[in-house]
């Protein structure tokens, strides 16, 4: 459920109409709904509170501060994966021991950083990650809480370029070292092993590779206990899915995701961690865009709208769907068309959907993509000296300019031409 429905025949982001920020700030934008976000944190919150947990919000899906902020006061934590998502959070106030820090290639300056700003745990995916963090920790005198992200060899079944969990990506240490590179780590000055991690992908809409990852987790638990290591919290990543498609089946809800985390390792007495990002954002922001043109092709009709691939590249780059709606809600029986809906930047591969019906809409009418609040506006770009969209941020009657439009002078004058040009 989300917080854009058709009021009085308009569509409206919480109690605001749609049409009034598009006359306040200009399309394309972002927009976000507090209630929204804060509904799901809400339900991942609920779904673990049989237990001790902490709900970190993977802000690379949507990690503008004032989402952050809103987020981390509710009592989220957060999953980071570079030093620049760590000075994000902290600068919207989150606490340094609400932070996990994530990723497969953290740098000796991203580990200092947090050290020095304060972590609640490094999640390490290799044994020299490992060896360097040990490194960095003693010289700074100080001990770094680490949990070992394991691979556990599990299918996804989702998009090929968001699983992670099998035997030949790049994430984590097979699952099958874990009791050599466990010894290692403590072996190693400066580290304390506090737990296991995993992450398999993300969009999952069956629960059953959860269940199989979990339960291998469950297994390594015991096994690691009994190797002597004291394994306190199970950081079991994010990867939960929405439905991009309205009018497909519902995939499973937070209470059945903390269910079956319950059932798989509630036993063991651990802290529990989860990482939702999409879970938590998508549904929560919309896209709006302005139709510039209908133009009529050979065999088929173009919108051509004033977004682009720049400032939404799921389309171009997963293929994936995101349904787009007119911000008029249509009259019942209002004329149906089919449309290839694009945007301006010269490439094919700029295509949002093809052959998409939808209610006949025409130049300067408003469409709004939903589902667009995870991977949109953090994957965006300036390609084509495209400036990056403003963002939105409502709660009830009122909205804000998160993220401004920069001017072609913002972007222009970040270039330097050499003197001796
Ligand atoms: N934890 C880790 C370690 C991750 O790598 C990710 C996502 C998450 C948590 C959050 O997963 P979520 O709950 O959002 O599924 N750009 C792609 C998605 C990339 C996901 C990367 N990792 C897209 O637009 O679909």
């Amino acid at each position: 459920m989300d917080h854009f429905l058709y009021r009085d025949g308009a569509l409206h982001a919480e109690d605001v109409p749609v049409a009034e920020i598009a006359a306040a700030v200009g399309t394309p934008f972002y927009v976000y709904s507090s209630a929204t976000l804060l509904r799901h944190f809400t339900l991942f919150d609920d779904a673990l509170s049989w237990g001790d947990h902490l709900v970190c919000f993977a802000m690379k899906s949507a990690s503008n501060q004032a989402i952050l902020k809103l987020l981390g006061d509710a009592g989220a934590g957060m999953d980071v994966v570079s030093g620049g998502e760590y000075a994000r959070a902290r600068a919207a106030g989150v606490p340094g021991d609400r932070i996990v820090f994530s990723g497969v290639g953290k740098t000796v300056d991203e580990m200092r950083m947090a050290l020095s700003g304060g972590i609640r745990q490094f999640n390490i995916e290799s044994e020299p990650e490992m060896r360097a963090l040990s490194a960095v920790a003693t010289a700074m005198g100080v001990t770094a809480p680490i949990t070992i992200r394991v691979n556990p060899d599990v299918d996804a079944k989702t998009n090929e370029k968001i699983a992670t969990g099998r035997k030949g990506d790049k994430f984590g240490i097979p699952i099958s070292r874990a009791s050599e590179v466990y010894a290692l780590a403590a072996s190693l000055p400066g580290l304390k092993v506090i737990g296991i991690d995993v992450h398999i992908g993300s969009q999952l809409t069956d629960l059953e590779p959860f269940r199989m990852a979990y339960t291998k987790v469950a297994d390594l638990t015991r096994q690691l206990r009994a190797e002597g290591h004291e394994i306190t919290r199970l950081d079991l990543g994010g990867g939960l899915g929405i439905p991009y498609e309205r009018s497909n089946l519902a995939p499973p809800l937070p209470t059945d995701y903390g269910e079956l985390i319950r059932e798989t390792v509630g036993d063991l007495g651990c802290e529990i961690e989860i990482e939702p990002g999409r879970l938590i954002s998508g549904n929560a922001g919309i896209l709006v865009a302005s139709t510039i043109y209908v133009k009529e092709g050979e065999d088929r009709q173009f919108l051509i709208l004033d977004a682009a691939m720049n400032d939404l590249i799921r389309p171009a780059m997963y293929g994936a769907h995101h349904d787009i709606i007119p911000v008029v809600e249509p009259t019942p029986g209002a004329e149906p068309a089919k449309y290839d809906i694009v945007g301006p930047v010269c490439e094919s591969g700029d295509t949002f959907a093809k052959h998409r019906d939808m209610p006949a809409v025409n130049a300067g009418d408003l469409v709004a993509f939903r589902s667009a609040g995870a991977y949109g506006a953090v994957m965006s770009s300036e390609y084509n000296t495209r400036p990056l969209i403003p963002e939105v941020l409502v709660q009830g009657d009122q909205f804000a300019v998160i993220r401004p439009r920069p001017t072609f002078d913002d972007i222009i004058n970040r270039d330097t031409i050499p003197e001796w040009l």
